[in-house]
C-alpha cells in the first residue's frame, strides 16, 4: 500500500466559497500548469492546480466530463451481496440529502455552465424517492432538450412507469441479475423478482426505451446464465449487459480471482449466438457492445453489452463526472477525494462560483481508478471509502 491510498482519515486542504475539498493525506498535489484560478469574489482557488477558469470540465489528461451522474438517495430497497451488507448501510440523515431544488440548480449549472451533454439518476435506488417525478419534472422544465435517463432496480416501477415519463425521463437501465427467484432472493437478499419483471414490463408499455438490462456476473452464483439472460433479453427487445464484479461492495470481500472476465463472458456468449463488433463503436461509453445474432441467421436480433472495468479499462476515454446524494462530486467512480459542492450551494454562490468549484474538482480527476496509476487488480489498489450504492455506479 502506498502514501496517497495509506489512509482513509480526510483532511480538508482548500476552501473556496465555502467548499471543502478533501484529499488523503499524502496525496499528490499537483504542480501549476496556468494561471492562478480566481473566483468571482476574487479569493484565490486551487491555485496550485492550474485548473481552468472558464468553459467545460477539462481534466490534466485531457478528458471533458459532458456525462453527468446524479445520485439522489443513498437508500436502497435490495440487498445485492456485491453491492451492500446485509444490513444496509448508515443512511443519510433528510437534513444531508440535496432537495428537489437543489439537484435542480446542480443540474442547471452543468448543462448551462460546464457544457454536460447527458444526465442519468441514479440511487441508492433512485425510485425510494417520492419525489422523482417533481425532481425530473424540474430538471425537464429547465432543460428541454436533455436526455435523462435512470438506472434503477424496478421494485415499484410498475405504479411509476408512465408518470416518470411524463414527466420527461427518456430511457432505463434495469439491474437484473438472475432469471431465477431463487438465485435473486440469494443475490439480493429479497424475494422481489416479479416485482422487476412487472416493472420491466410497465417501462417498456410507457415507452421508457431504448431499455438495457445490467447484470453483475458472480463466480458460483449466476455465471450459468449468460446465454438464457441473452436469450431472454434478445427475445424482449432489451440490451444485455454483464458487468465485472467491481470493488465497490459493501462487505469489502471482492477479489480479482473471483471476477468473471469480459474475454470468458464473450466466449460464453458465442456457445449460443454470434457476436460482431456493433459498428456504432463505443465512443466513452463503459460498455464494449456486440451485435447477436441467431445460429444461421444473417439479421442481428439484438445487442450486447460488455463492462470490463477489471479486465479491460476504458478510462483513457472516461467522460464521466458524478455527485452523490449528498452533493459531493466524485471526478471517479474510484476517487478518494470529494468535492462538497452542496455546501457551496448552501453558503449562496451563485452559478459562477459552483462551476468553478466543479471545475477544479474535475481538473484533479486521476488517470484511472480513483489513483494516476491503473489497475483494480493492482495489489496497491485501495477500494473507496464510498460503496456503490453511496455512489450511485
Ligand atoms: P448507458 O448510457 O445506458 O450505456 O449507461 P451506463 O452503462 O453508463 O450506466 P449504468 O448506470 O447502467 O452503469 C452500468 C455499469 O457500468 C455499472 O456497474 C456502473 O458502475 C458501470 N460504470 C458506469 N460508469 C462507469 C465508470 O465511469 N467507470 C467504471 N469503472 N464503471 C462505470
Ligand atoms: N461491481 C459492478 N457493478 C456493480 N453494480 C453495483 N455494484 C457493483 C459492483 N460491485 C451495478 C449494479 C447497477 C449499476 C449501477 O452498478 O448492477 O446496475
Ligand atoms: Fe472514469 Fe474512474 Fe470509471 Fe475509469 S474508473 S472510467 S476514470 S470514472
Amino acid at each position: 500500500m502506498d502514501a496517497e491510498h495509506a489512509s482513509t482519515t480526510r483532511g480538508p486542504v482548500a476552501v473556496a466559497l465555502g467548499a471543502t475539498v478533501t484529499r488523503a493525506p499524502g496525496a499528490t498535489v499537483l504542480p501549476a500548469t496556468g494561471a492562478p484560478a480566481v473566483s468571482a469574489s476574487g479569493a484565490t482557488v486551487l491555485t496550485e492546480t492550474g485548473a481552468p477558469r472558464e468553459g467545460g470540465l477539462l481534466d490534466r489528461f485531457g478528458r471533458v466530463a459532458t456525462d453527468l451522474r446524479v445520485s439522489v438517495i443513498d437508500k436502497c430497497n435490495l440487498r445485492c451481496t456485491y453491492c451492500m451488507p446485509a444490513d444496509g448501510m448508515p443512511w443519510l440523515p433528510q437534513s444531508q440529502l440535496m432537495s428537489t431544488d437543489e439537484i435542480r440548480r446542480i443540474v442547471r449549472v452543468a448543462v448551462r455552465s460546464l457544457g454536460a451533454e447527458e444526465l442519468r439518476l441514479t440511487g441508492g435506488e433512485p425510485l425510494v424517492r417520492k419525489d422523482l417525478e417533481f425532481i425530473i419534472a424540474g430538471i425537464r422544465e429547465d432543460n428541454p432538450d436533455l436526455p435523462i435517463s435512470m438506472t434503477t432496480n424496478a421494485v415499484g416501477l410498475d405504479r411509476r412507469a408512465q408518470a416518470l415519463k411524463d414527466a420527461g425521463l427518456n430511457r432505463l437501465n434495469v439491474s437484473l441479475d438472475t432469471l431465477h427467484p431463487e438465485t435473486f432472493a440469494e443475490l439480493t437478499r429479497r424475494p422481489h423478482l416479479d416485482k422487476v419483471l412487472a416493472g420491466l414490463q410497465a417501462a417498456r408499455a410507457a415507452g421508457l426505451g431504448p431499455i438495457k438490462i445490467n447484470a453483475v456476473l458472480l463466480r458460483g452464483v449466476n455465471d450459468t446464465e449468460v446465454v438464457p439472460l441473452v436469450d431472454w433479453a434478445v427475445t424482449n427487445g432489451f440490451e444485455m449487459r454483464f458487468i465485472e464484479d467491481m470493488p465497490l461492495d459493501g462487505d469489502r470481500s471482492w477479489t480479482a480471482t473471483n471476477v468473471i472476465a469480459a474475454s470468458d463472458i464473450r466466449a460464453e456468449i458465442e456457445t449460443a449466438f454470434a457476436l460482431a463488433p456493433d459498428p456504432r463503436g463505443r465512443g466513452a461509453a463503459p460498455a464494449e457492445r456486440w451485435e447477436v445474432r441467431r445460429p444461421g441467421e444473417t439479421a442481428v436480433a439484438g445487442h450486447v453489452g460488455i463492462i470490463s472495468s477489471v479486465t479491460e479499462p476504458f478510462c483513457a476515454a472516461c467522460t464521466r463526472t458524478r455527485v452523490t446524494a449528498d452533493g459531493k462530486v466524485r471526478s471517479c467512480l474510484f476517487s478518494h477525494e470529494e468535492t462538497d459542492l452542496l455546501s457551496t450551494l448552501r453558503a449562496g454562490a451563485d452559478d459562477d462560483g459552483i462551476a468553478q468549484v466543479w471545475r477544479d474538482a474535475m481538473w484533479a480527476k486521476p488517470r484511472a481508478h480513483g489513483s494516476d496509476r491503473v489497475g483494480l487488480a493492482r495489489p496497491d489498489f485501495v477500494q473507496p471509502e464510498r460503496t456503490m450504492s453511496a455512489i450511485g455506479g
